[in-house]
């Protein structure tokens, strides 16, 4: 399949995919969503993708959704097509692990996107923000609820009623961002994070992901819950009693991914 506004390069078992609209600092549009939506159905179930990173430009690595597209919009246009629900919530619900490689401008659906992938690695010159504001509308993909979850009533408060950007500093010490790394780093950090979670058993990745999220959806109680159960599920597994074995017997784990 080819893409008209994505990139998609294979290292090993980890997909890079590339947002590539750089003549509209990568804004999201409809045709983009769409086609990454399309491109996360394939690697999900293709056995030879452990996991993916999710990139822009140096620039930006999404200025939002795109606005030229939206501006003329009714509210007919939108309900009707359940906009966004459809396609940008396709990374959200992605099996596999997901990195976002973030240099320049994350914003608006941008920061949205990043912030559906498992972590951000972000570049020195990275800058987060949801402007919706200034432009008469509320955060639409998520905004409002993840970035509050990720970095508390406060900040998110301030950044969404003010429209302010993040700088890559402020955004790592708030915990919206896993590593901040030289901007020249950044897609060899980001590979080389995919790629050791590549190496591991990909069904207890995936299982150790579901686990993780499912904190964002549950009472305490019920999460340690759903976690025991899972842990215990991967007691089923042939890839955990390798992981064991290859541990006592001092020699590396062999996973099989069953
Ligand atoms: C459409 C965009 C765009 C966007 C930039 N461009 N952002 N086009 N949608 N979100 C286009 C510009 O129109 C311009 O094209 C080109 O990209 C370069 O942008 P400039 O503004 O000239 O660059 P610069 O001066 O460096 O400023 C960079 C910027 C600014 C600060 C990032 O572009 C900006 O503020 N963009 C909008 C950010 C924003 O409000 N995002 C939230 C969108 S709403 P031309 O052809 O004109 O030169 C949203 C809602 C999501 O995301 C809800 C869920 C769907």
């Amino acid at each position: 399949m080819s893409y008209e506004n994505l990139l998609l390069e294979m290292h090993g078992k980890v997909a890079l995919i590339t947002l590539n609209r750089p003549q509209a600092l990568n804004a999201l549009s409809p045709a983009l969503t769409a086609e990454l939506s399309a491109l996360l159905d394939a690697l999900e179930t293709d056995d030879g993708v452990a996991a993916v990173v999710l990139t822009g430009s140096e620039k930006a690595f999404a200025a939002g959704a795109d606005i030229k597209a939206m501006k003329d919009w009714g509210y007919m246009d939108v309900y009707k097509s359940d906009f966004i629900t459809a396609t940008w919530e396709r990374l959200a619900s992605f099996r596999k692990p997901s990195i976002a490689a973030v240099a320049g401008y994350a914003l608006g659906g941008g920061c949205e996107l990043a912030m559906m992938c498992d972590f951000i690695i972000a570049a020195d010159s990275a800058r987060f923000g949801q402007p919706e504001i200034t432009i008469g509308t509320i955060p639409g993909a998520g905004g409002t609820q993840r970035l509050t979850r990720f970095i508390g009533k406060s900040k998110a408060m301030d950044m969404v009623l003010t429209g302010r950007l993040m700088d890559a500093q402020e955004a790592e010490r708030c915990g919206l961002v896993s590593r901040l790394v030289p901007a020249d780093r950044l897609i060899e950090e980001a590979l080389a994070a995919a790629t050791k979670i590549a190496q591991m058993s990909a069904p207890i990745a995936m299982m150790a992901k579901e686990s993780v999220n499912r904190a964002f959806e549950t009472p305490l109680a019920e999460g340690i819950r759903f976690e025991r159960r899972l842990f215990h599920a991967t007691f089923a597994t042939e890839d955990r009693r390798e992981g064991m074995a290859a541990f006592v017997e001092k020699r590396k784990p062999d996973f099989k991914d069953r």
